[in-house]
């Protein structure tokens, strides 16, 4: 496994962090990034959620993926250079490599460490992939190594993470990978993106899908407290805070709070501090879902042609390949 250095621009200072942790947490409705859920303890809850059985997105993706293998592969095409946008586990990659058959995998997430252990173990396994290990933080900016071929880059973005973004930002994000595929010259077509999207459905399936009866949810959500406390020198006590997330069905979106039970201040480095009234809360994540047309309009807008998709049964999820246009 070959491993690159991060670079230099995407790694953010850690000033640049705490300045815009704290702008986020004084902001008149606190927020913070959904990316500060995934250290690796977050990162290993995340895995554990996409095994309940009420998060239904991953259970539903793997299937069309099952069910349309030979059919997907065929839109992604022969000899592809598979990258991975928030690997994580590298699972879902690994599932698709005996159809997909990709020449080279480029495994990309800002917890590198987790990274680096799941791509070496696959490795192992798929000796004959070339296997890149790349860590970016690819929300702020895809900049991709020079050495890696321009020829049948095929982004890979499953997990329906095109909805923790808003929809401008999506936009953005969709712009950015489509520049990376034609490098800039806008002349290349080999290129594409797989890209599994949640689509709008019933607000009592999404959320219990968030707020599930273990608990593993609410979790994920309170370890982005020992996270902060870490990043900030803060003194948050998750045992002062309660999960909640619901569906907007108005902004068509889940969000994800983190509610203070009662009134307290947290204090952070150099003076920082903020009060909170009991109730008040810090919005952790939204999870925008799509419908069919809007996505497809969407890959359309960002220099996307051809798109084909492929959904389960209740049309609850959808997984697109769009070629670059
Ligand atoms: C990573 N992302 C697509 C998940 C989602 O469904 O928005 C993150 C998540 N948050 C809570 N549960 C899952």
């Amino acid at each position: 496994m070959a491993q690159l250095p991060q670079a230099a621009k995407n790694r953010l200072a850690q000033g640049e962090i705490q300045q815009q942790l704290a702008a986020g947490l004084l902001a008149a409705h606190a927020h913070t990034s959904p990316k500060y859920l995934y250290d690796v303890l977050g990162s290993r809850l995340f895995a554990a959620i996409c095994e309940l059985p009420e998060y239904y997105p991953t259970r539903t993706e793997a299937a069309i993926f099952a069910l349309h293998a030979q059919q997907i592969a065929g839109a992604v095409g022969a000899d592809a250079i598979l990258i991975d946008l928030g690997a994580g586990n590298c699972s879902k990659a690994a599932g698709l490599f005996p159809s997909l058959r990709p020449k080279q995998y480029v495994a990309i997430d800002i917890s590198v460490q987790f990274l680096e252990e799941a791509v070496s173990a696959l490795q192992q396994q798929f000796p004959q992939i070339k296997m890149t290990c790349l860590g970016m933080d690819f929300s702020a900016e895809l900049e991709l190594p020079a050495t890696l071929e321009m020829e049948g880059r095929q982004f890979f973005y499953p997990g329906s993470s095109i909805g923790n973004f808003a929809p401008l930002e999506a936009l953005m994000f969709l712009r950015r990978i489509r520049k990376a595929i034609a490098g800039g010259s806008g002349s290349d077509s080999s290129g594409g993106l797989l890209i599994g999207v949640d689509l709008v459905k019933d607000k009592a399936i999404l959320d219990a899908a968030y707020d599930d009866s273990l608990g593993v949810t609410a979790a994920f959500n309170l370890n982005l407290l020992h996270h902060l406390n870490r990043l900030l020198d803060a003194d948050f006590d998750p045992r002062d805070w309660r999960h909640r997330a619901f569906y907007n069905s108005e902004q068509h979106r889940i969000e994800m709070h983190l509610e203070a039970r009662d009134e307290l201040t947290v204090h952070w480095q150099q003076g920082g501090m903020r009060h909170f009234a009991r109730g008040e809360t810090i919005h952790t994540e939204s999870s925008y879902k799509y419908t069919r047309q809007g996505f497809i309009e969407m890959l359309q807008q960002t220099g996307f042609g051809k798109v084909q998709t492929w959904c389960d049964p209740h049309n609850w999820f959808m997984v697109c390949h769009a070629q670059a246009a």
